[in-house]
């Protein structure tokens, strides 16, 4: 299979990825719109005359975020509504309130290395629910407003920390192993990655795409339980107009026309590896694995219909 490559790359902006792109009449949703790398996805779309749905934990926050946006760009349409990606009910309720065709939704809300094993009410472990299982609910309840659009993209923003862990299928939950922070985040990026490949291969026919990607290293607040800085050494560390460019191509760039369950960074299809790399550069063939999607896609669905 030949890689997608890009004239992007490391460097590049959303303002370059999107440069030219008319998104005018498409609906568009950014879960985590309302901080860091979600932020500059929500201006980017909505710049390009997209109208823009925050999809919020905090409704205030994202209202501040919009209102700042709309100041800048003049777009106005730009709205807010609430989703706790740990709560089934706030999944259900964002759902239920949605009834347009969707044609690009970024699933790109996220946590990282929480210090302590936490569990949500239905004893899914918060890492792996807040950044893969939320958004699966959410993905499939916005399903059919997806195939509606026609034509439309789902963007799964993963992290180059997949290659810290595959899924450990027999204890997702941490009930035996002991708890890590980034065994953790790894396992559940590594989720959002075979989403990627579970959706695309059961919803492509239907005009849904489904990519995901490594933003690259950025300072936001995704940071705050790791001491506020980045791991990485500087020359790898991205702006955040940079760091959203990725999501943003994979969701608007004709390139990307019928492509599907691949994994991105620095704008351009990444190579496929079989061990760690010291640069965190790569995607992990687990990662990949149709028949690890598959097992994937079958836990998750008893998982949020229990
Ligand atoms: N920054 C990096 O270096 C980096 C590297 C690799 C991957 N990523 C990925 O990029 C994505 C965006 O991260 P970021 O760097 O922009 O971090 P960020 O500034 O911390 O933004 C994360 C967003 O996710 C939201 N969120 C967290 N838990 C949620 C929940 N339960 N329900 C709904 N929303 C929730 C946060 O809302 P609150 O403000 O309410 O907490 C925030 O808006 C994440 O998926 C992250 O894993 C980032």
């Amino acid at each position: 299979m030949t890689l997608i490559k890009t004239n992007f790359g490391f460097h590049s902006t959303t303002d370059e990825v999107i440069s030219g792109i008319d998104l005018t009449g498409k609906r568009a949703i950014v879960t985590g719109g309302a901080s860091g790398i979600g932020i500059e996805t929500v201006k980017a779309l909505a710049k390009a005359g997209a109208e823009v749905t925050i999809a919020a934990r905090n409704i205030d926050a994202g209202k501040k975020v919009a209102d700042e946006i709309i100041a800048i760009t003049g777009k106005c349409k730009i709205y807010v509504a609430q989703l706790d990606l740990d709560n089934p009910n706030s999944i259900n309720n964002f759902v239920v309130n949605w009834k347009e065709p969707l044609h690009i939704l970024i699933n790109n809300a996220g946590v990282m290395a929480i210090p302590d094993l936490q569990k949500t009410q239905d004893g899914i472990e918060l890492q792996f629910m807040t950044n893969y299982l939320g958004h699966f609910a959410l993905s499939i309840g916005l399903h059919n407003a997806l195939k509606s659009a026609g034509s439309a993209r789902i963007v799964a923003v993963s992290s180059s920390g997949h290659l810290l862990s595959p899924i450990v299928f027999d204890d997702i939950n941490f009930a035996f192993r002991v708890y890590e922070p980034w065994l953790s985040y790894g396992q559940s990026k590594t989720a959002c990655i075979l989403f990627a490949v579970g959706a695309n291969e059961r919803w492509a026919k239907e005009g849904i795409t489904v990519n995901a990607l490594n933003p690259g290293a950025i300072l936001t607040n995704l940071q705050k339980y790791v001491g506020g800085k980045l791991r990485s050494a500087p020359e790898f560390h991205k702006t955040p107009q940079q760091g959203a460019a990725t999501s943003i191509l994979l969701a608007t760039s004709p390139l990307l026309g019928n492509i599907g369950g691949r994994y991105f960074e620095n704008c351009n299809e990444a190579e496929t590896v079989t061990k760690r790399t010291d640069n965190y550069g790569g995607v992990a063939m687990y990662a990949l694995d149709k028949d690890n999607a598959d097992r994937l896609w079958d836990i998750s669905m008893k998982m949020i219909s229990k």
